[in-house]
Parts: C-alpha cells; sequence; structure tokens
C-alpha cells in the first residue's frame, strides 16, 4: 500500500502549480496539514481590471485543485475533496485527502503525465479538423466535472469570434487595462509569474481570432502577425449557476479539457475576452436556464508550446503554525 508522507504531497501541490491561470497570475496557495492539503485562494494576486468579482482568480485556482486530484490520483490514491468546507473562511476553497488507495488506470496515468506537457498555445493551428470522436471526448471531461462543453458549429462560431473581438476592444476602453496587462507581461525581471514574450504568439494578421493583447504595451518587435487557422475550433465551457462553487467548478472543468485534449495532442489556448465584458458574457449565457458561459477555449493542432514559470513550492506552501 503507497504511503501518504509529506513529500509525496508536496510533490502532488508541486504538480497542482502548474496549473494555467489569467495572465499566470498563480493565485493559489496550499497548507498541507498531516494527510490532508488544504487549497486557499490567494487574493492578493486578483487582476482587479479584468477580474473585478474574483471569477477567474477562482477558475484558475479550480484548475490548480484538479491538478492536485490528478497527482495524487497518480500516486496510487482515490482523493477525497471538500469544496468550500468553511464557511467563515471563504479563500479556504478545498479540502483534499487521498482517502483510498488504488492503482491508478492507464487512462489517470496518461492524464498526470500530461500535467507537464500542458501549456497555452497561441501560434496559428494547421487547418486539420478536430475529429468527432476527439470532440466527445473532451465533452465527456466537463460533464465528468459538472460542467458543459459545446463545440461551436459554423455559424456559431463566427459569431463567438467576433464577440470576442468587440470584447477585446471594449476592454481596451477600460481605465487601467493595458497597465495591468503591463504589469503582467515581461520582462518581469526575477518573477516567476506573468507572461514571457516567447508565450505571446503572434498576432492573426487577419485579425479573426481575439488574441490578447500581450505585448501591446512593450511595443515588442518580435509579436508580428501571422495567418491563422481559417476555420477555428471554439469550444464555450458552460455551468448551471453562477456563484464561487461553480466557478470553481468551471476550473476544474477547463483543466480536465485542456489535459485530456493535451493527451490527444491537441493544442489548447484559454480565450476569456468575451466571458470579462458581462452583456457579451450574456450571449454566450442562457440567463434564463442559468447557464453561464465560463470560458472560451480554442481547439486544434500545431508545433508544441513552451512552458512558462512558476513560483517554487516553498513560496505558494503556507508554513505550519504550530
Ligand atoms: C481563467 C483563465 C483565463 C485565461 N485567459 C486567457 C486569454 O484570454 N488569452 C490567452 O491567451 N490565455 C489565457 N489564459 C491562459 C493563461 O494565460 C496561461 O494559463 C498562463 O499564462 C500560464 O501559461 P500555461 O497555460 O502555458 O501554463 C487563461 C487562463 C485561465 C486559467
Amino acid at each position: 500500500m503507497p504511503t501518504v508522507d509529506r513529500g509525496m504531497l508536496i510533490r502532488c501541490v508541486e504538480a497542482a502549480t502548474l496549473a494555467p491561470s489569467l495572465h499566470n497570475s498563480q493565485p493559489w496557495r496550499f497548507r498541507i496539514d498531516g494527510e490532508t492539503v488544504e487549497v486557499y485562494a490567494d487574493p492578493a494576486r486578483r487582476l482587479e481590471v479584468l477580474d473585478p468579482h474574483g471569477r477567474e482568480l477562482t477558475i484558475s485556482v479550480g484548475a490548480a485543485l484538479f491538478t492536485l486530484r490528478a497527482a495524487i490520483r497518480d500516486a496510487g490514491w482515490i482523493p477525497a475533496v471538500e469544496a468550500y468546507p468553511d464557511p467563515d473562511e471563504p479563500d479556504l476553497v478545498a479540502r483534499v485527502r487521498p482517502e483510498q488507495p488504488a492503482e491508478p488506470s492507464p487512462e489517470a496515468h496518461e492524464l498526470a503525465t500530461a500535467i507537464s506537457r500542458r501549456h497555452t498555445n497561441r501560434r496559428p493551428f494547421s487547418s486539420a479538423v478536430v475529429p468527432a470522436d476527439v470532440v466527445d471526448k473532451l465533452r465527456d471531461a466537463a460533464v465528468h466535472e459538472g460542467a458543459r462543453l459545446t463545440v461551436a458549429d459554423r455559424a456559431s462560431r463566427t459569431v463567438i469570434v467576433s464577440l470576442g473581438r468587440a470584447a477585446a476592444d471594449r476592454l481596451r476602453g477600460r481605465g487601467g487595462y493595458f497597465a495591468e496587462l503591463n504589469r503582467w507581461t515581461r520582462p518581469l525581471p526575477g518573477r516567476l509569474d506573468g507572461i514571457p514574450a516567447h508565450a505571446m504568439g503572434p498576432w492573426d494578421a487577419l485579425e479573426r481570432i481575439p488574441m490578447r493583447d500581450f505585448g501591446v504595451v512593450m511595443s515588442q518587435p518580435s509579436r508580428h502577425g501571422e495567418e491563422f487557422e481559417p476555420y477555428p475550433t471554439i469550444a464555450v465551457l458552460t455551468t448551471v449557476g453562477d456563484a464561487p462553487a461553480q466557478w470553481l467548478q468551471a476550473g476544474q472543468a477547463l483543466q480536465r479539457i485542456l489535459l485530456v485534449a493535451t493527451r490527444l495532442n491537441l493544442a489548447t489556448t484559454p480565450i476569456s475576452q468575451p466571458v470579462e465584458i458581462p452583456s457579451i458574457r450574456d450571449v454566450l449565457s442562457d440567463p434564463r436556464t442559468d447557464r453561464w458561459a465560463q470560458m472560451v477555449i480554442r481547439l486544434g493542432y500545431g508545433a508544441p508550446a513552451a512552458a512558462t514559470p512558476r513560483r517554487p513550492v516553498a513560496e505558494v506552501l503556507i508554513a505550519q503554525s504550530s
């Protein structure tokens, strides 16, 4: 029987820090208490302009929570998760405990090996179509986490990318937008967060796909235009309800989808501008049925993307109080 020791839990926390987060803000902290890992949101790392309510912060922490679960599963344990266990402590997002020993299935193992291979890919993808059986697996990943992934058909894809462009324009007019982008865009000497120049990717020369304005304020000569795939595969991740519990669910679903996609050799780009402008988010949602768009994801095939930096595990671990 595998043992739960602090070293194993630290390795799982280290894996969790490889999760995606808005502008690589890494808004999480962890505390190991005996055999339990507590996952905390770090509100000091919230992006005030883009994310006034902390929705994307919670999605990012949810992605780290899913990654922690996947790493614990791969270490030979089925994790028990208690979300928001203490109403008096809203930043304590979850308690996770390796509960029952069980060999990981080959799928669980493959999912865990995708953790370090998954990177946001902002380069043009090939024009190859994402096959229906692959789309089904991504949909299943969302359902597994209590969310829904809808891959846009031809007509709605055109609408979603144009909504994305409209959202990007609106954000450019929001006070503090560029200053905040600048704070999270490299070069950031000595920092192990934010977006490095190598990860920004080119502009879409035809200005169709709403790539984020990384690098605008840095006047990066390296950020040139390139032609992107003419018919991007675009999917929308939704949840029923729009409170922190569902944001957390959306983050876990997002990371399960991204890891399954990575396992299937797909390239992925989370695109969140359309859900950062409330009136545009409403169009992608169905308020009548309380179904809310949480994220747009671009999927396809492309050359592998490189890793971005992470803060060391010692920096995200809260020291034991006793
Ligand atoms: C909530 C959330 C929103 C994101 N929004 C965008 C986005 O609009 N555009 C983009 O290019 N990447 C977006 N990303 C990807 C992050 O920038 C990326 O995860 C982070 O820089 C770390 O890089 P990595 O994913 O390669 O590890 C988002 C990620 C999350 C979790």
